[in-house]
């Protein structure tokens, strides 16, 4: 089954209570936190997506599915594990070496949370393979992280197919997530391609009519 976990990305604070009311009632599956440092990628929002994660704990039933695009994995997982999110990913390429990627695994699941890791449209799939064994899900970019509203790179869902082989030949069990530029057209590619979580940030905010858009995702 398709879940769709909604970015709160380009939300506007002014009414952001009224859409993640309208997320929630619209049958979104998880709540998607992009923490942005300012170093691994240009942007800083780390202030607000705290904001956002605090009033989505407090105000809704469903889970976090938060994605760090940071590079200071382990200050920025200790202060959202603190919210027992439903899940925390972080980027191979902000871990770098195997020993520090390991220790972060680890630091994820002593706390009871499952672990995910992304990878940006331009690293191989080879550099996540060490650990599929040992994480529940793969974030695999669709655009150049940084921001919401960019179009799907149609490679990456080349990517989810390889990764989908590898798993299924291997026996793993793991969630394949896609992110970025997910739309009713796209959506529909992605799942094809093997993913069964899908991230919408700009398609479903800017909908006339949320419960619709999460439908013809699905
Ligand atoms: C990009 C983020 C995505 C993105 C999704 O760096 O990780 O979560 O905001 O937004 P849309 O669906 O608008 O591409
Ligand atoms: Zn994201």
């Amino acid at each position: 089954m398709t879940e769709i976990s909604a970015s709160v990305l380009t939300v506007e604070k002014d009414n952001a209570t009224t859409i993640f009311y309208n997320l929630e009632t619209g049958k979104v599956n998880y709540f998607h936190i992009d923490a942005m440092d300012g170093k691994f990628v240009p942007k800083n929002n780390l202030e607000l997506m705290k904001d956002y994660a605090l009033t989505i704990s407090h105000i809704s039933n469903l889970g976090l599915d938060v994605h760090l695009m940071v590079e200071n994995v382990e200050e920025i997982a200790d202060e959202y594990l603190m919210l027992e999110p439903e899940i925390l990913t972080f980027h191979v390429e902000a871990t770098k070496n195997e020993e520090r990627t390991k220790n972060v695994i680890e630091l994820i699941k002593n706390s009871g949370t499952r672990v995910g890791i992304a990878i940006s449209p331009e690293t191989k799939i080879e550099e996540i393979k060490p650990y599929l064994e040992c994480i529940h899900m793969i974030l695999v970019m669709t655009v150049v992280p940084g921001k919401g509203g960019q179009t799907l790179i149609p490679e990456t869902l080349e990517k989810v197919r390889q990764l989908k082989d590898y798993i299924t030949e291997n026996n793993i069990d793991i969630d394949i997530e896609v992110d970025g530029g997910i739309n009713d057209i796209t959506s529909k590619q992605a799942i094809d391609a093997g993913a069964n979580i899908l991230v919408a940030g700009n398609y479903l905010v800017s909908a006339e009519n949320i419960s619709e858009a999460v439908k013809k995702l699905k």
